[in-house]
């Protein structure tokens, strides 16, 4: 199978992060509640060396640019890891349960090792794991998390610090149990960045800042931190993020961003960030997908339109649900959505049908193949757990269904997509020689 390298677009160097000093008193201003609107400076000078690179430049040169390993040997043998596989492309991530964390799962660990070279926390290192009471801090699950990794010589990647979903009340409320202050949930917004990124400093190679800020038509989310804080929240959000660990790497991560509404919303919501002097390593492209949608096109047009903002691409949480999709929900992942139950929306309970099965693993064939063409704007792939037991898919839009949405079987047998995803690798390495 031809593996075809296309440019991506307009995906050119655009500046590296601006003078420290430059950062400090961008925070600063922001912890005294100026906007930043006066910082602002051309986005020219905002992103050089982080950029994605130019698809006209030789495979190994790129490689070498987004700091892959180049291919020197023909890729003939498909082998039995998929971290090994794609390593010359992107890293390949999944996502940990606490239980899969804290070892307590038989036989998945080992697994992770062999395919995965990038950890995501699934829950543990959110606002209500690490911070439920106001000032405790319980950085058990996550200090474990690092220890794996490091343990399995995988990158960790910090999930996440802003988001509307998973933050205990206490975090928007006030003494007198009205809403906060700004003032005041700025001071937590402060406080939590810091302490989390002050602990981890040096040990996480990039951060999903911001998580999920976007509504589908790519306007902002009405949520209580831009209620309270104000529409520039997330620049805030950055902004604190840069200054606790510059050198750590800084995402925006949402779902849906293939539609063109909210692709356009991002790209504005990066630009933004870049004309307040922030780096933004990197666009998380969270691959809550299906079957039958999106359409390849359109995620390919985001990948295009996100690398030509100087940022890395990223899809970091792919899994595609083979379940009917509920007439009154939205696809995405909003998980507010809760809907009742039907049997009639929960086919497979049994098993999965061999036709249903084939189809899935063409799709993720599909996907990855797009991804490969585009593998030198696209960092990392990041599955959204290792099998599907414990795929938030069973449980979204309706609890209780049984879904298939991951590369591995509940009983961690690998599926039909894994021999699948080994052998494309395999002939893209051989066309990559060329
Ligand atoms: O921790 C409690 C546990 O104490 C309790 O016994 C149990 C009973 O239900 O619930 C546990 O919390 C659950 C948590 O996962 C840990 O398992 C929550 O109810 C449940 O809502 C939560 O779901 C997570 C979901 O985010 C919450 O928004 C999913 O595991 C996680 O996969 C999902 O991940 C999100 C990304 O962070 C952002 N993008 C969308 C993606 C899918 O929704």
């Amino acid at each position: 199978m031809t593996v075809f390298k296309r440019a991506a677009a307009d995906g050119h160097c655009r500046a590296g992060a601006g003078p420290r000093n430059l950062l400090l008193g961008l925070a600063a201003l922001l912890l005294s509640g100026c906007a930043p609107d006066h910082v602002v400076r051309s986005a020219s000078e905002v992103h050089a060396g982080s950029a994605a690179s130019s698809g006209s430049a030789a495979p190994a040169a790129n490689a070498a640019r987004a700091g892959k390993a180049a291919v020197t040997e023909p890729a003939t043998d498909p082998g039995n890891s998929l971290r090994q596989a794609f390593a010359p492309y992107f890293l390949l991530g999944t996502a940990l349960s606490a239980q899969q964390i804290a070892g307590q799962e038989r036989g998945t660990l080992p697994l992770v090792q062999q395919h995965f070279n990038s950890l995501t926390a699934e829950n543990v290192m959110k606002w209500q794991l690490l911070q439920p009471v106001e000032g405790q801090f319980d950085f058990s699950a996550a200090d474990a998390l690092l220890a794996l990794a490091e343990q399995q010589d995988s990158v960790l990647i910090g999930h996440t610090l802003l988001w509307h979903e998973q933050t205990p009340a206490w975090v928007f409320q006030g003494p007198d149990g009205g809403p906060a202050s700004r003032e005041l949930l700025l001071a937590r917004l402060t406080s939590h960045i810091q302490t989390v990124m002050g602990r981890y400093r040096g040990k996480i190679k990039g951060w999903d800042v911001v998580n999920e800020a976007l509504n589908e038509d790519g306007s902002l989310r009405d949520t209580p931190w831009r209620r309270i804080l104000g529409d520039d929240f997330y620049l805030t959000a950055f902004a604190l993020a840069q200054q606790a660990d510059p050198a750590a790497e800084l995402y925006y991560n949402d779902f849906n961003l293939f539609k063109p509404a909210k692709r356009q919303g991002a790209v504005r919501l990066v630009r933004q960030l870049q004309a307040a002097g922030i780096k933004v390593a990197g666009i998380g492209m969270q691959g809550h997908y299906g079957l039958d949608f999106p359409a390849l096109q359109e995620v390919e047009d985001s990948i295009r339109a996100f690398a030509a903002t100087g940022a890395q691409v990223m899809i970091t949480e792919l899994d595609i649900t083979v379940l009917p999709n509920p007439e009154q929900a939205q696809i995405g992942a909003d998980v507010s959505q809760k809907l009742a139950l039907q049997a009639r929306l929960n086919p497979y309970t049994t098993g999965l049908p061999a036709n249903v099965s084939q189809a899935l693993t063409e799709r993720y064939h599909a996907l990855f193949r797009l991804f490969l063409q585009y593998e030198a704007s696209i960092s990392r792939v990041t599955l959204w757990g290792v099998h599907d037991g414990q795929s938030w898919r069973n449980g979204f839009p309706m609890q209780g269904r049984t879904d298939y949405a991951l590369l591995f079987d509940r009983d961690l047998t690998p599926k039909p997509a894994v021999t699948a995803l080994l052998q494309l690798a395999a002939e893209s390495g051989g066309e990559r020689r060329e």
